[in-house]
């Protein structure tokens, strides 16, 4: 069972043990059956030269050891074990090249494939990709994990109830792009906040001192702004800003609206930005999130994503489907303490931005079930 285990480790403790306990349910389907369980997952990214403590997975053995009440044997070479879970699969670079006798070795461990890895959907690494086509012919099956996570996704595309509101965030604006784009047209609003916002801001002439800008995007930005102004989506963008020299807490800030003057970042969307998007997602019967309005991890930066989100869990109290995007706006919902008020969080950063993108996995496709 290939499940995405990277998990955030500080000084060898998990900080945060979401993707182990919802894997939990396809583990103890297996387990409840009489199976045995051979599971792999990467940790981070080590070099692919060989063991380093740092990513061990060992840490994830043990607290999934403490959340099934049952051993769990972090081995390479353990065949008898009830539950083993290989050591990190990037400690070979194999697994990102995709290298096919690294797979074979990996698919001799198994009579069944279980793909439960849904944080790991867009990555075509071996245990992705050449595992099941090296067990073609046996059972190669989509956990329960990746099925729900596929289906909450996809559904909110497709079938989205009216008004659909698209809340996209976080500090690059290259990596939201092929989601915008791909939304112009299926959604009713797109909010941007984030640093992202500044590239477009730009774009369109406006002062923004010395906010993240990502000056090889301004004629993509362009093209976008003009492409939503064809479309029946409208694509908002904040006026005004919490702003500060630097980004460190206690700093100096002034709240901006319109142009940002010389020396000074845009570090959150302000007040009446925030008003104004909380109006629109209020509204909203479905909401998908993908990334943060401001630096929320620091005060007073995460006024604007505080806002939004409990706006998103207004409108869910309310009746709406809320999707949140992992990575980034997990952990802001996560550090306000919102996380039982939206319908579905994903496990999934990168794979879920590649479903709002509209883009299918290779990775899926090899698996026998339709999900
Ligand atoms: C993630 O957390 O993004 C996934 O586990 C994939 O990891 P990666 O971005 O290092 O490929
Ligand atoms: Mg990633």
């Amino acid at each position: 069972m290939r499940v995405d285990f990277n998990v955030p480790i500080k000084d060898g403790v998990i900080t945060d043990d979401r993707r182990i306990r919802m894997a939990l349910p396809s583990i103890n389907s297996v387990l409840n059956r009489g199976g045995t369980l051979t599971l792999m997952s990467h940790l981070g990214r080590p070099s692919g030269d060989g063991f380093e403590e740092a990513f061990s997975l060992s840490p994830v053995a043990k607290r999934l050891g403490e959340l099934l009440g049952k051993e769990v044997i972090c081995s390479d070479e353990d065949t008898t074990s009830e539950i083993v879970l290989i050591e990190n699969l990037r400690f070979s670079d194999g697994e990102k090249n995709g290298d096919a006798a690294f797979a074979k070795n990996l698919a001799e461990k198994g009579d069944i494939y279980c793909n439960d890895a849904f944080g790991t959907a867009h990555r075509n690494h071996a245990s992705m990709v050449a595992v099941p086509e090296a067990m073609a012919g046996k059972p190669r099956v989509a956990g329960l994990l990746l099925a729900k996570e596929l289906k909450y996704l996809d559904e909110a595309i497709t079938t989205a109830k009216k008004p659909f509101v698209a809340v996209l965030g976080g500090a690059k604006v290259s990596d939201k792009m092929g989601a915008i784009e791909n939304l112009l047209g299926k959604v009713d609003t797109i909010l941007i906040g984030g640093a992202m916002a500044y590239t477009f801001l730009s774009s369109s002439g406006e002062q923004i001192g010395s906010s993240l800008l990502e000056q090889n995007r301004i004629e993509d930005a362009l093209r976008i702004i003009a492409a939503a102004d064809e479309s029946p989506t409208s694509l908002l963008f904040p006026t005004d800003h919490v702003c500060a020299k630097e980004i460190k807490e206690g700093s100096e800030i002034q709240t901006v609206v319109g142009s940002i003057p010389d020396g000074w970042m845009g570090l959150d969307i302000g007040p009446e930005t925030s008003d104004r998007y909380a109006e629109v997602v209020r509204n909203a019967k479905t909401i998908v999130w993908n990334g943060p309005m401001g630096v929320f991890e620091m005060y007073p930066f995460d006024a604007g994503t505080r806002i939004i989100a409990e706006a998103i869990a207004t409108a869910t109290d309310a009746g709406a489907t809320s999707i949140v995007g992992g990575g980034d706006s997990a952990a802001a919902i996560a550090s306000f303490s919102l996380d039982s008020k939206m319908t579905h969080i994903s496990t999934g950063g990168g794979a879920s931005l590649q479903m709002l993108e509209g883009n299918a996995f290779f990775s899926v496709s090899k698996l026998d079930d339709s999900v």
